[in-house]
């Protein structure tokens, strides 16, 4: 097991990383003998993974109920966080319970909102079992339910006590989420290490096939880059919103197709190639940076176009209601270079527009 901090001062926290995790007592520390815990999960974890947990819990001396939330980011809303409220309720959690969520981002995500707001706040572990949830979405306290109207725009900054990943909870993933996952791999790298983005574009194929050592290495450093950039700007005032990049665009992709239609990560992949092709347009990242990027993450079974028939002009009032909307205008991540990001207020909509157009398949 291999242990990465995030310093925040008292509300530092381990993520625990390692094969079997989910099997391990001591994984799960702070918990212990007494502990009331609620996990929140959804059938299709639950069917391979609660049993596991509960049994553990229960071998700490803990008193284990559970939630399941429909599987889904459709179910990524202010319903299922009502949902778990009630069973908190109803089984009399109070606020020296803890919330352990056990799945991929969307259960961590609303999870985390419902241990941010039940009775003001009560102790949070996140279980990620996607690569994408691994690698990003269990760190750093962002949790959030998407609205109608845009996405993760209810929610809090909240940090979790622990984070445990147990690596081998992805055998049992469906490829094309280990893709999505990868998309969020593919980011840090290309946003914060350059000499990371040239390790993967090295060990792509071994990353897919799920190799061990090649996964485990994975998992750590783009946990080390996220613990790094939460403990320098926790609240996003400055270098976190690096780790967006794409995402302004991406989210317009999950929010104008419908929830779930494209997977997070899909989106943030043809994100990522928008803001791209704009930092090219705008002068910077050099068009053989842009054509790396490019193969990386079709080398992943990653999009690097918009879907089909989605318009710059479908993208454009979607984007204007993105979290780092300052004043009414739009704030975007670019890339001077492959390992370098930068964030720009933009009044060139032209330029947002055409970049959009070059990562789209005409007929
Ligand atoms: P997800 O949570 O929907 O999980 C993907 C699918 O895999 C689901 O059907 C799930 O039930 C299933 N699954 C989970 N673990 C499994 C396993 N081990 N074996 C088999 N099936 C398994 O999707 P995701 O990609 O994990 O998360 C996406 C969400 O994360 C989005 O809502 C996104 O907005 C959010 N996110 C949040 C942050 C953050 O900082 N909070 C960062 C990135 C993404
Ligand atoms: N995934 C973006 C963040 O945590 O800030």
């Amino acid at each position: 097991m291999t242990s990465v901090n995030v310093e925040l001062n008292d509300r530092s926290y381990a993520i625990a990383i390692g094969e079997h995790l989910l099997r391990s007592p001591a994984a799960f520390a702070p918990l212990a003998r007494g502990d009331k815990v609620m996990i929140v999960t959804n059938p299709t974890v639950a069917g391979f993974y609660l049993d596991t947990v509960t049994r553990t819990l229960t071998s700490l001396g803990c008193e284990v109920s559970n939630v399941q939330l429909p599987d889904g980011e459709k179910f990524k809303t202010l319903d299922s966080l009502n949902l778990i409220f009630t069973a908190l309720l109803e089984q009399k959690h109070a606020r020296d319970t803890t919330v352990l969520a056990l799945g991929g981002g969307v259960i961590g995500d609303v999870a985390g909102f419902a241990a941010a707001s039940f009775q003001r706040g009560v102790r949070l572990i996140q279980v990620p079992t996607t690569l994408l949830s691994q690698v990003d979405s269990s760190v750093g306290g962002k949790t959030a339910v998407n609205h109608p109207l845009g996405k993760n725009m209810i929610g809090a900054f909240y940090q979790p006590a622990k984070v445990v990943i147990d690596t081998t909870t992805l055998s049992t993933l469906p490829m094309r989420e280990v893709c999505a996952g990868l998309a969020e791999v593919i980011k840090y790298g290309a946003i914060l290490d350059y000499a990371f983005f040239c390790w993967l574009e090295q060990n792509i194929d071994k990353l897919l096939a799920l190799e061990p050592a090649t996964l485990a290495y994975c998992i750590q450093r783009c946990c080390e880059l996220k613990a790094m950039v939460v403990a320098n700007d926790e609240k996003e005032h400055g270098q976190r919103a690096l780790l967006n990049l794409g995402h302004t665009f991406g989210h317009a992709i999950e929010t104008h197709l419908g929830y779930g239609n494209w997977l997070h990560g899909e989106a943030v992949a043809a994100g990522m190639m928008m803001a791209t092709a704009l930092s090219h347009r705008l002068g910077n990242i050099c068009q053989n940076d842009v054509s790396r990027l490019e193969r990386l993450l079709a080398r992943a079974n990653l999009p690097t176009v918009s879907p089909d028939g989605m318009t710059a002009d479908d993208y454009l009032p979607l984007m204007m209601r993105d979290k780092k909307v300052l004043k009414g205008q739009l704030r975007l991540v670019l890339l001077k270079q492959l390992g370098q990001a930068y964030v720009s207020a933009l009044n060139d909509i032209d330029s947002v527009k055409a970049a959009i157009n070059d990562c789209s398949q005409f007929d």
